[in-house]
């Protein structure tokens, strides 16, 4: 059973009893509404060095009728992944699909009475003209509907894939309210005006000393008070109401998961539409949901989930992953643009158990992406031991200025620097070596092709590999230590089943200048060697 471990200095998704470097990418929308559709997507992925789609499944398409659930469709995909050497995640699109309900069934969806939705205090506002479009968290009719079919999802793939293809569930989508702090049904007035649950208060006073420092600044405004209603212990305003929001949530996805979980026990997780800008006030973003500063209520309130994931869009990606690569949170982010170097970054430096680009089905197969892709499945049982064995550095994207990074032994001073690139062949499409951007399609390339970034593993002593590109790297012994070593046996290669095998061995033109390296402008797998000079003499 797929399911995440902690294996030394990382928590690890391990599937079939090894660790597995997700590489994935998210699908459209509505792509997966279509066997016929992914027809000739699924070879495109494949040829993308994918090892995993993440894919929908609609609470509507496959309960159509209470009762009368259709699986057709995850059963095509489960064949067609399979057939083309991929894993799945798949997306449960149920109650809440970035704060709205589009996804119920229609008979749902007309039952008012029965399946109560969300209120706002006021009429729509010009920012939300469309008001509130979504199923009250506090409607337990709705919650156990959804869990329900849920469970007959979770029954299916117990029954019909035995291999896993499936490795990991995403429960419901981007959930919050947008436009206000909370929302106003009787249940939810209701609720706010009553005590908040011992459970929680239970959790903030056991944690008290790790909690997010934005939950600790809303706890502490009224004297962290232990009991009272929301507003008297959180306060009335947005903030208070975000943590009151963010509870509900939780308690309802819950109930979803744990109805999943008693079918088959998948690691599953709940993706943020997370916070976009300091300015941003809950309900600027979606108010409730699984953002950073409110994991702690989140685990309070649904310690069966497994990980929360932030959806990646803004430039600033390193503030984001900080904020979930903490407390026992594994970095994984299902949507994000596909930018290589924040990947190899994000692995790297925080031991991400995977990284995903949203709308993969638009990847052309010759997008860079693909080839680094390729590159780290490769050396993935590489990747993945050595972020147990805390054995693993990176180095930041960036297209200009220094950095340092100590590994092995050695501090690694970085230049960031477009090298000649010379002896490469040319990129592959329309963009020259040296100009293709890291990003082409539809979004918008982060940084131009000047970006350097790599994954440095000391793999034994003295020995590095290195994925990356346009980088000037310098070897160097800390402060106090002399700067005996030099470079030998520089190679260019990849790997076969965990195998180095090696390319050219590098020297000459393309050779290391005794502690340094030029990392070219397109992207490389090198292997170096240091070795230590004996006698007198400093090597400068
Ligand atoms: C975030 C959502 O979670 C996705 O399902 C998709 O709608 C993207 N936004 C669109 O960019």
């Amino acid at each position: 059973m797929p399911h995440l471990q902690r294996n030394g200095a990382a928590i690890q998704m391990m599937v079939n009893g090894r660790p597995y470097l997700i590489l994935a990418g998210e699908l459209h929308n509505s792509s997966a509404s279509s066997v016929a559709y992914m027809r000739p997507i699924w070879p495109r992925l494949e040829a993308l060095h994918l090892n995993t789609v993440i894919a929908p499944v609609y609470w509507d398409l496959i309960e159509p009728q209470e009762g009368h659930f259709d699986f057709s469709r995850v059963d095509a995909h489960l064949r067609a992944a399979r057939a083309h050497h991929l894993h799945l995640i798949l997306l449960w699109f149920a109650s809440y699909k970035n704060t709205s309900s589009d996804y119920v069934p229609i008979w749902v969806k007309r039952d008012k009475r029965r399946f109560f939705w969300a209120a706002q205090k006021a009429s729509p506002t010009p920012a939300h003209p469309r008001g509130l479009y979504a199923l009250s968290a506090f409607c337990r009719a709705c919650r156990d509907a959804d869990a329900n079919a849920f469970r007959m999802l979770m029954h299916h793939l117990r029954k019909n894939d035995p291999q896993h293809t499936v490795i990991m569930i995403q429960v419901e989508n981007e959930m919050g309210i947008l436009g206000a702090g909370r929302e106003y049904s009787a249940a939810a007035n209701a609720a706010w005006n009553g005590p908040v649950p011992a459970a929680l208060m239970k959790y903030l006073q056991l944690h008290r000393d790790h909690l997010r420092p934005a939950l600790t600044a809303v706890w502490a405004r009224n004297g962290y008070r232990t009991t009272g209603t929301w507003a008297q212990v959180f306060g009335p305003d947005v903030y208070g109401q975000e943590v009151f929001s963010a509870w509900y949530f939780a308690r309802y996805v819950s109930a979803v998961v744990a109805a999943g979980k008693q079918e088959l026990a998948l690691p599953m997780y709940v993706n943020a539409w997370i916070v976009q800008n300091s300015h941003q006030r809950p309900g600027d973003y979606p108010s409730g949901g699984p953002v950073a500063r409110m994991m702690d209520v989140w685990r309070a309130g649904a310690p069966s989930i497994d990980l929360f994931a932030p959806d990646v869009y803004i430039n600033n990606v390193d503030g984001t992953f900080r904020k979930y690569a903490v407390s026992g949170n594994p970095l994984f982010f299902p949507e994000s643009r596909p930018i290589p170097g924040n990947y190899i970054w994000a692995i790297g430096h925080y031991n991400a158990i995977g990284v995903s680009a949203f709308g993969i089905d638009d990847l052309h197969v010759d997008n860079p992406l693909g080839k680094i892709y390729q590159q780290l499945s490769r050396a993935a049982s590489l990747i993945t031991h050595a972020q147990s064995a805390g054995t693993i550095a990176a180095i930041e994207p960036r297209g200009s200025g220094t950095t340092q990074v100590r590994l092995g032994g050695f501090d690694i001073h970085v230049t960031y620097a477009a090298v000649h690139a010379s002896n490469l062949l040319p990129a592959q499409g329309k963009h020259a070596a040296g100009t293709a951007p890291d990003v082409v399609l539809r979004q918008k390339a982060l940084r131009g092709g000047a970006t350097g970034y790599a994954l440095l593993i000391n793999s034994h002593p003295n020995e590095f590999y290195i994925m990356g590109k346009n980088l000037k790297l310098s070897f160097d012994r800390p402060p106090g230590q002399p700067d005996d070593y030099v470079m030998y046996d520089l190679e260019e290669g990849t790997f076969k089943d965990g195998k180095w095998v090696p390319g050219r061995h590098l020297d000459g033109d393309e050779g290391p200048r005794l502690r340094r390296l030029a990392l070219p402008s397109g992207f490389i797998v090198w292997r170096v060697r240091l070795y230590r000079q004996i006698g007198p003499g400093s090597l400068g």
